[in-house]
């Protein structure tokens, strides 16, 4: 089995729940504030750990009371965190997230997670059969740094532009297997989509991607699923029925999950099954790292899907 190495960022998530969004100017009457392990690093790895993928974080911390709290957490978790260093004076990095009626919208102060540099991606030993994961919540040039050390070893990479920033196409050169939401796909190919849009439109975006052939780019469509361009071939994994509750962190249970199952050396299309199962399990609690499903909850849908359930 290859192992998962995330470099990437771990957060605070400051939550506050709400009946609805306020409007620019507006303050609304929130219901709860309540504090989650996150961070779309953070989240991915403990994704991977929680399904028995042996998972090395690459990330940094401040040096205060969050900091200690989230370095607990994602130890307890499983995931090996030799390579998480404490940055001296800096903050531990915080997300500030309202919640209101499954949606969110989300404000990053990176704090620690700035300083996450090419030096520390330059220590981790990877091999062929390791898959390397990063997003777009730590610097650049250290993801493309930690990327040409993954393909030098003949490790796999994935690559979570989120949250979405135009980048160069010497990183896309890096990428193995793309993973994105629609408004991520809809920055990176400039097109204009919606998520009721027809599966044609996000093909043909994808295809628009000046990546490899040998590629992999999935979409997550939210509610619709996952669409894949395997070989250039569409697939299209329909999503799942549930109640959802909070939808913060299922791109990154997804992504963790894929991680996971391409390390144990499953096929694409079985961990992209697979991983959508587990964001289906994910939004229905609340919070991101620790709403990340085990490989037991995971299995029990799969299997009564076979049954003939949802
Ligand atoms: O993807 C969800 C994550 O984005 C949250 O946990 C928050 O920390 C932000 O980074």
């Amino acid at each position: 089995m290859g192992r998962v190495f995330v470099a990437g960022s771990i957060n605070m998530d400051v939550v506050a729940t709400a009946d609805r969004h306020p409007r620019i100017g507006e303050t609304v009457a929130g219901t709860a504030l309540l504090y989650f392990p996150g961070g779309k690093g953070a989240n991915q790895a403990v994704s991977a750990a929680k399904l028995g993928a042996p998972t090395t974080l690459i990330g940094r911390l401040g040096t205060d009371a969050f900091g200690d709290q989230l370095k607990a957490f994602l130890g307890a978790q499983g995931v090996d965190l030799s390579f998480v260093q404490a940055a001296a004076g800096a903050q531990t990095g915080t997300a500030v997230i309202t919640t209101a009626n499954t949606d969110n919208t989300i404000v990053v102060i990176p704090g620690a997670n700035a300083l996450v540099s090419t030096a520390d991606v330059a220590s981790p030993v990877l091999a062929k059969g390791d898959i390397a994961v990063s997003q777009f919540e730590i610097p650049l040039p250290t993801i493309g740094a930690f990327f040409k050390r993954a393909r030098a070893a003949g490790a796999t990479t994935i690559l979570n532009p989120a949250p979405a920033v135009e980048f160069g196409a010497e990183l896309l050169e890096l990428v193995d297997i793309l993973i994105l939401n629609e408004t991520e796909l809809s920055l990176l190919t400039k097109t204009e989509l919606r998520d009721t849009d027809d599966p044609a439109r996000f093909i043909e975006a994808a295809r628009s991607l000046p990546i490899g052939n040998d590629s992999i780019i999935c979409v997550t469509l939210g509610k619709r699923g996952v669409l894949a361009l395997i070989n250039g071939e569409p697939t299209i994994v329909a999503g799942r029925t549930v109640k959802a509750v909070d939808t913060t962190g299922a791109g990154d249970c997804f992504v963790g999950a894929v991680a996971a199952l391409l390390a144990g050396g499953q096929s694409i299309g079985d961990a992209l099954d697979y991983a959508n199962a587990a964001a289906s399990i994910c939004v229905q609690r609340m919070g991101a790292a620790p709403s990340m499903p085990t490989a037991a909850e995971i299995e029990a849908v799969l299997s009564m899907g076979r049954r003939g359930g949802n």
